[in-house]
């Protein structure tokens, strides 16, 4: 008797994750005032670590605090949404009650990105899964005015940068190619998952008002991460 046994294994999938929030437009509120506040005692102690293209601001600074740790009212909501979000995310990649996939770590930081400012293509490697939540899409008068991708987060596919620089020169190599570049635009209250590999940018803000998004890195225990988990850049779960 011949018998089967089927195991998926993907290689290097790529799952993603977006999670919409309804009604959280008096959160969003409250974390963009407690983000602005924070931006100006953060920066009044700089030590930036230039990073996507960004000398300055609350990106550059990533390594000197954690949006986690911080004790407001909407951090704690924020953090549950966190925190029941990841669990959604493992349970694309395994058992979200695998030891393995328990949280080691996670890095914590908000980008505010004034007119003009961007992000340049980048990647969260050696984390095992980041995501970005916005909180302010950047315009004044609601999602509808964004033009000319203001703001959006650009994805690339894994591996098409390594042969390609994008762009025109791009062309159309393969059929596969369509989807080299998924634009997103940025959407209040959305909690967007994807391993850390991904590489991605977010363009110009072209609004009049700050795009402000909280961003994180998650490492997974079987990961075996040498990274020590204290301090002000990490927050750690408790059991
Ligand atoms: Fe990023």
């Amino acid at each position: 008797m011949i018998e089967q046994s089927i195991v998926p294994e993907p290689l290097w999938p790529t799952p993603t994750l977006r999670i919409r929030h309804a009604n959280c437009d008096e959160l969003n509120l409250g974390l963009r005032r407690i983000i602005l506040q924070k931006e100006g005692e953060i920066l009044a102690a700089a030590k930036p670590t230039p990073v996507a293209g960004v000398e300055a601001g609350l990106t550059a600074n990533w390594l000197e605090y954690n949006v986690l740790n911080w004790d407001y009212p909407e951090i704690a909501v924020f953090r549950k949404m966190v925190l029941s979000g990841l669990r959604e995310y493992f349970k694309l990649v395994g058992n979200p009650d695998d030891p393995g996939l328990a949280i080691a770590g996670v890095s914590c930081w908000a980008n505010v990105l004034r007119h003009g400012e961007y992000l340049a293509v980048h990647h969260h490697d050696p984390g095992f899964v980041s995501a970005h939540y916005t909180v302010h899409g950047g315009s004044e008068k609601g999602a509808e005015a964004h033009n000319l991708e203001s703001g959006h987060t650009i994805y690339f596919r894994p591996g098409f940068m390594d042969r390609s620089h994008g762009g025109a020169q791009a062309g159309p190599t393969s059929p596969w190619d369509t989807d080299w570049r998924i634009s997103v635009r940025p959407t209040p209250g959305t909690l967007y998952f994807f391993p850390s590999y991904v590489r991605h940018e977010v363009r110009p803000n072209l609004e009049g008002a700050e795009r402000i998004s909280i961003a994180m890195d998650v490492y997974v225990k079987r990961q075996n991460s040498f990274i020590h988990f204290g301090g002000r850049r990490w927050f750690v779960p408790r059991p």
